[in-house]
């Protein structure tokens, strides 16, 4: 079992209600679907007789401990994510505990998160503080008209992620705000929204320009979010020389985050079709909005309808067997059973829809191993590109 990890039982007890709560879309013995903060979060609110009078707001939650306990109190739930795989968790949690589906609004965190019905505010707002500063300041900013005086503003997090500075946000934008103590390495931040909130975030969309001259638009909540990653920029400089002998027409960017490695392939070869998808609906959006930038300032020819922008889970959408080319940076933050579980499905929904002598180009960290996983699906692989941290693999189908 990884270090530190809780033995994954899928029992969730809160005082409001008893659920079965699995990580999605493959339970993981050895992780639980929620932590510790969801549990203090929501105990707090129980001890303190604190309903809703007004739905609920629930944001970053995953697989369904905060929305699928409130409403299963019986109130009416805003679930407010980036994470598709966080949302469809969460709906197949609701299933299996008998809760429909359809009395929560999923709205991801592309849209804002309005209030249903009449009431102009939100009972309850409850966080989950996510892990860039600059994307909770976002959140709250958006959130901000939709909070008013009667509104419990209430954030739980791991003690290791909630600093001075995220307590300074809450206070920026929502109001005075403290802690509580800390438990089971937990806490919980408090703000008392004053009469207007007032929205200090800037907002305004960032961009970085990658070594090509490329503009790429971002946000803080994606991947390596302000310059180009090292190892997509290892992946890119072996890969651009191999494009013509590959010979890809359809090529898919997984994991696309801001979307560097296909706009990158565009800007040297615009007459690629290239599928760009993500679990996260802000890198989708984000990179098409650059890819259309770029087209804008003719730093990439072409049009933006020969390319397509999917939101789902490994690109489970994308139709079998009808592409040439996957590129992958796959998610390796940490090495835990969790990351690479995502790799391997990663590479086993690669071989699906490559056509029978399509290609993969996989980067990742040497002591992940990439090329062993690779074996179940495709051909011994190649080492295109290495360093000291990474290597760069191409294979083709079995
Ligand atoms: C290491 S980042 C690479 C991002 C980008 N390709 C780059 O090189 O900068 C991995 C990406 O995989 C995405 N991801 C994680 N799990 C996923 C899943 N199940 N389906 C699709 N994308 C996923 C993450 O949101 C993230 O953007």
């Amino acid at each position: 079992m990884p270090k530190g990890r809780e033995v994954g039982s899928m029992r969730f007890e809160v005082p409001q209600v008893t659920l079965n709560l699995e990580r999605f879309p493959e339970p993981e013995v050895n992780l639980q679907a929620w932590n510790a903060a969801d549990s203090y979060l929501l105990e707090w609110l129980a001890e303190n007789r604190i309903t809703s009078g007004g739905p609920s707001c629930v944001v970053n939650d995953s697989f369904g401990a905060l929305a699928l306990t409130l409403a299963a109190s019986g109130e009416a739930v805003v679930s407010w994510s980036d994470s598709f795989i966080a949302h469809q968790g969460a709906k197949a949690n609701a299933v299996a505990n008998g809760i429909d589906a359809n009395n929560i609004e999923w709205v991801p965190s592309t849209a804002v998160p309005e209030v249903p019905g009449v009431l102009p505010t939100f009972g309850v707002v409850a966080i989950r503080v996510p892990k860039s500063l600059e994307r909770l300041e976002n959140q709250l900013a958006t959130l901000a008209p939709y909070i008013g005086p009667e509104t419990t503003v209430v954030a739980g997090g791991m003690t290791k992620q909630i600093h001075n500075s995220t307590i300074k946000c809450f206070e920026n934008v929502v109001g005075p705000s403290n802690t509580s103590l800390a438990r089971k390495k937990a806490r919980l931040i408090f703000a008392r929204p004053q009469e207007v909130a007032a929205s200090s975030a800037d907002t305004q969309p960032r961009l970085f320009n990658s070594s090509a001259g490329l503009v790429i638009f971002t946000d803080p909540a994606l991947f390596s979010s302000s310059r180009v990653d090292p190892a997509s920029a290892l992946l890119l400089d072996a890969l651009k020389p191999l494009m013509p002998s590959i010979g890809a027409a359809n090529v898919v960017d997984m994991g696309c985050g801001t979307g560097v490695i296909g706009l990158s392939l565009l800007h040297l070869h615009p007459t690629l079709a290239v599928t760009f998808t993500d679990e996260s609906y802000l890198a989708v959006r984000t990179t098409e909005r650059s890819l259309q930038s770029n087209i804008d300032n003719r730093v990439i020819g072409g049009v933006i309808e020969q390319h397509r922008f999917i939101v789902d889970d490994c690109g489970s959408t994308i139709a079998d067997g009808s592409m040439d080319l996957v590129v992958i940076n796959p998610p390796f933050h940490d090495a835990t059973a969790q990351t690479a579980n995502i790799a391997r499905r990663m590479f086993a929904s690669a071989a699906r829809m490559l056509r029978p002598d399509g290609t993969v180009v996989v980067v990742g960290n040497r002591h992940l191993k990439h090329h062993t996983t690779l074996r179940s699906w495709f051909d011994r692989p190649t080492i295109i590109a290495s360093d000291r941290r990474f290597v760069v693999l191409q294979a083709r189908l079995k």
